[in-house]
């Protein structure tokens, strides 16, 4: 019996060393995969995605963020399209709560007859169910991009009203800026805001010296001076509903809080009042110029 038993699947020595190789071989390849699939998939807990980048993310990042805008900078004003995807569309693309829908011209056709500058003025002032400026402030969309969304939802349901003039920034353009504003607003008030938008960019970078030349410029000319420069754009007409020079009742509200509070306010901005009224004057002259104001109502 020197025959191998009858049947057997190894006969030659050929075969016998594939057999040996297959044999270590398969094992570790199956282990090394089996690592690499282990290895992975996600590691959560059953039926939770609580350790997903996203969900982790969202845990860990900070309570309150910053963003830092330089009021000097060029404003990038966004297109009608962009404000329109961004707020208008919530209500206007459904016909939400009545609203005239996105390219009904059915819907569209009677207000359009109402003209731009009542729509503009609409959008901007709430009307029934829409919110004033589409829920926005101020901050977010100027009213120049509330007018382009105005336009870019009017011209997509039937109306040809021409693209509103952009508000010019720039000290040669600030008159240019509130007349052309004017013209296009029938509204005073958001003429006014663009004529204040207008003077705060023509706002010189080193305040005019004080009236009367550096040798008898003292704190009350300085501050008279920047007063002019820069505070008037708003004050003098209490655009933006700031307090109106000389006007005693705006003011006294405000003189409840000690001056410290009050200068705060001036040189750190609050609501629509820019961080020293928007000028890199020094803190002193625009204390100065606080007192200036404030003399003027006591
Ligand atoms: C919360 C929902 C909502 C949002 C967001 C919204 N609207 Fe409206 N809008 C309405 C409703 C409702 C009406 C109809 C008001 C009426 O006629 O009583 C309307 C009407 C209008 C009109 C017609 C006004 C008129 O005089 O007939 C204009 C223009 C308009 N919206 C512009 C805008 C713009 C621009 C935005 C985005 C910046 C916007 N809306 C965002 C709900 C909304
Ligand atoms: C772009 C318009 C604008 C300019 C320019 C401006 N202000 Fe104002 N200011 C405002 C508005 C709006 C308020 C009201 C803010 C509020 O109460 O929310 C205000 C409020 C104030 C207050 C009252 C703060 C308080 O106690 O409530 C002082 C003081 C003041 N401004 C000083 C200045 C001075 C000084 C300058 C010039 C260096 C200046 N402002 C330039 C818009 C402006």
């Amino acid at each position: 019996m020197s025959e191998a038993p009858h049947g057997a699947p190894i006969k030659t020595p050929a075969q016998l060393i594939a057999a040996v190789i297959a044999g270590f071989a398969v094992p570790i390849i199956i282990i090394v995969l089996l690592a690499v699939y282990v290895d992975n998939s996600t590691r959560t807990g059953a039926g939770t995605d609580s350790l997903s980048e996203a969900e982790v993310t969202s845990r860990i990042h900070p309570l309150a963020q910053v963003e830092i805008r330089d009021a000097n900078a060029p404003r990038v004003y966004k297109s009608g399209e962009e404000v329109y995807k961004a707020v208008c569309s919530a209500c206007h693309a459904s016909g939400a709560a009545g609203a005239p829908k996105f390219t009904n011209t059915a819907d569209w056709a009677p207000r359009i007859a109402q003209g731009f500058d009542t729509l503009w003025h609409t959008a901007l002032s709430g009307k029934g169910a829409m919110p004033p400026r589409g829920g926005t402030s101020p901050d977010d969309y100027s009213d120049f991009e509330i007018a382009r969304a105005v336009v870019y939802m009017a011209n997509n349901s039937g109306a040809s009203f021409p693209e509103p003039a952009q508000p010019a920034a720039g000290a040669a353009a600030a008159s240019g800026a509130a007349a052309g504003a004017a013209a296009g607003a029938s509204d005073a008030g958001a003429a006014q805001a663009a004529a204040a938008m207008a003077a705060m960019a023509s706002v010189p970078q080193t305040p005019a010296p004080a009236a009367g030349g550096a040798a008898s410029a003292d704190a009350s000319q300085a501050g008279k001076a920047l007063y002019q420069a820069v505070c008037q754009a708003c004050h003098a007409a209490g655009v933006l509903n700031a307090p109106k020079f000389g006007d005693k009742e705006a003011w006294a509200p405000r003189l409840k809080d000690s001056m410290d509070t009050v200068y705060n306010y001036a040189l750190h901005g609050k609501g629509a009042m820019p961080p020293k009224g928007g000028s890199n004057a020094s803190d002193a002259d625009v204390k100065a110029a606080v007192d200036y104001m404030v003399s003027a109502v006591k």
